[in-house]
C-alpha cells in the first residue's frame, strides 16, 4: 500500500475518544496521547496510525518530518457569527461609559447596527469579507466551524448571509455547518409585534431546510429579545421542519433557556453564564452539549464566567467555541478561548481539548466525521510548535500553529 501522506516522530499525539455521543462530565477529563506516533493519510482519510519505528517501511508520495511535536485533530469551532458587514468599535466608548450590552442593543445599536451594514453589502463583499475572518480561523488551528446568520431579520438578508455561507463552503475545503439565526433581534419596526415577526421567521424554515441552506436553526432567548415560550414555539416548529436546533441561552438573565434546550433535546445550549441549578441538572441527563464561550464574558467586561467547573462535575458535556462575531467577541482566535477556559473557567488542559474537538464536533452534528483521529475519519489534523498538549492553554496571546491539515492537504503553514 502506498499512502499520499505520512506524517512521523510525532511526539505527542492527542487521540480524544471516539464516542457516538459527546463526552460528559469525569470522561472529559481523559486524553489519550499516543508518544513517538505516526500517521498515513490517503485519498483524504486517515488509513493508518502506528509508531513511528515502524513508519520506516511506510510507502508515501509525501513524508513529513514532525520533529517530536504535538499532533492534534484539526479544531472545531461550533458557535460563530462569520457572515456580517461592518464593524462596531464605536462601542468600546460606550461600554468604557458604563452602557450594558443589551442596553446598546435597546437603543437601536449592536446587533441593529451590524443588521443595518448586512442589509447594505452584497453578497460579494460579504464573501470577502467572510473569508478574511475565515482564513484567520483556519491559521489558528480550525478546519471545522459553524457559521450563523442573524444579521438580516428579514427574509432577503437571511437568505443572502446563508447564501454566502453556502458559497463558502464551496470556496474552502473545510467542514462549515450552517445555522439559520433569524429571531437574533427583534427588527425596530417589529417592537411589540414580535409574534409577527416571529411568523415571518418560522414561514421561512421550509425553504432552508429544502435549498439545505441550514442544518440548525437557533434563537436568541433574553430579556428584550424573545421568551421562552416563543423561543419553544419558533425551536419545536424547526425541529419539525428537520432541521436541528440551537439556542442563545441564560447568557445574561437566567430565564431558563438552558432547561428548555435539554427538554427539546437540543443539538446544543450555548453562552449558560446565568444557567441556574436545575438547567445543569437538566442538561447532564440530556445529550444537548453546553457551548460554553469565555471570550464573550472577557468582552463583554463580566467577571462572572459560566459555571464550567460545576457542569463538568455534575456530568454535563462541555465544548467551546469563539462566538466570533462584531459585539460581543471580536476574535477568530480558538487558542486564546482556550487559554481563557484555563484561566477563568478552571476547566483542565484535557477537558479543554475535549471541548474543542470531539465535543465541539458533537455539538454541530459533526461526531461521525470531525474532531477525533482515527482511521476512516476525514484527514483533518493541526501540527503545533508546542512541546507537549498542557502548553497551549498555559502560554496565552499567540498562534502556536506549525501547520493544518485538512482531508489531507496542507491548507496553512
Ligand atoms: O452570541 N448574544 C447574541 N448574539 C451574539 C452577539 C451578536 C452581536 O453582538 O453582534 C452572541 O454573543
Ligand atoms: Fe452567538
Amino acid at each position: 500500500m502506498s499512502y499520499d501522506l505520512l506524517l512521523y516522530n510525532i511526539g505527542q499525539l492527542i487521540l480524544p475518544k471516539s464516542s457516538e455521543k459527546p463526552l460528559k462530565g469525569k470522561q472529559m477529563q481523559e486524553l489519550p496521547i499516543r508518544k513517538n506516533a505516526a500517521i498515513a493519510v490517503k485519498d483524504g482519510k486517515i488509513a493508518w496510525i502506528g509508531n513511528s519505528e515502524e513508519s520506516d517501511g511506510v510507502q508515501a508520495k509525501k513524508k513529513v518530518d514532525v520533529k517530536n511535536r504535538v499532533v492534534s485533530p484539526g479544531l472545531v469551532d461550533p458557535h460563530t457569527h462569520l457572515v456580517f458587514g461592518g464593524s462596531r468599535e464605536n462601542e468600546l466608548a460606550l461600554k468604557q461609559a458604563g452602557v450594558p450590552y443589551l442596553e446598546i442593543l435597546a437603543s437601536g445599536g449592536g446587533i441593529l447596527s451590524t443588521v443595518e451594514s448586512t442589509r447594505k453589502a452584497t453578497q460579494e463583499d460579504l464573501i470577502e469579507k467572510a473569508s478574511f475572518h475565515l482564513e484567520r480561523m483556519i491559521s489558528y488551528g480550525v478546519t471545522t466551524i459553524e457559521a450563523k446568520s442573524g444579521y438580516g431579520l428579514e427574509r432577503d438578508t437571511e437568505l443572502k448571509q446563508l447564501r454566502v455561507t453556502q458559497r463558502l463552503r464551496e470556496k474552502y475545503p473545510i467542514g462549515i455547518i450552517s445555522t439559520f439565526l433569524g429571531p437574533h433581534a427583534i427588527p425596530s419596526s417589529y417592537r411589540g409585534k414580535e409574534d409577527i415577526f416571529l411568523t415571518e421567521m418560522v414561514d421561512m424554515l421550509e425553504e432552508i431546510k429544502a435549498e439545505g441552506l441550514a442544518e440548525f436553526a437557533d434563537i436568541f432567548c433574553e430579556t428584550g429579545v424573545f421568551t421562552i415560550e416563543q423561543s419553544r414555539d419558533f425551536l419545536q416548529k424547526a425541529k419539525e421542519k428537520g432541521l436541528g436546533i440551537k439556542i442563545h441561552a441564560d447568557e445574561i438573565d437566567s430565564l431558563g433557556g438552558t432547561e428548555l434546550a435539554a427538554s427539546l433535546e437540543a443539538a446544543s445550549a450555548d453562552h449558560l453564564v446565568a444557567a441556574s441549578d436545575n438547567g445543569i441538572k437538566a442538561l447532564s441527563s440530556s445529550d444537548t452539549v453546553a457551548v460554553l464561550l469565555p471570550g464573550t464574558t472577557f468582552y463583554l467586561g463580566k467577571d462572572t464566567y459560566a459555571q464550567a467547573r460545576k457542569m463538568i462535575d455534575e456530568g454535563v458535556a462541555v465544548a467551546l467555541a469563539t462566538d466570533f462575531n462584531p459585539g460581543s467577541c471580536v476574535t477568530e482566535n480558538l487558542q486564546l478561548i482556550m487559554a481563557l477556559a484555563g484561566l477563568k473557567l478552571q476547566m483542565t488542559a484535557e477537558e479543554i481539548w475535549n471541548a474543542v474537538t470531539v465535543n465541539a464536533a458533537h455539538a454541530i452534528g459533526q461526531g461521525r466525521v470531525a474532531g477525533t483521529v482515527e482511521v476512516g475519519k476525514q484527514a483533518d489534523f493541526v501540527i503545533w510548535n508546542l512541546p507537549n498538549y498542557q502548553y497551549l492553554p498555559y502560554h496565552f496571546g499567540v498562534n502556536h500553529v506549525s501547520s493544518v491539515y485538512c482531508r489531507g492537504n496542507k491548507l496553512w503553514e
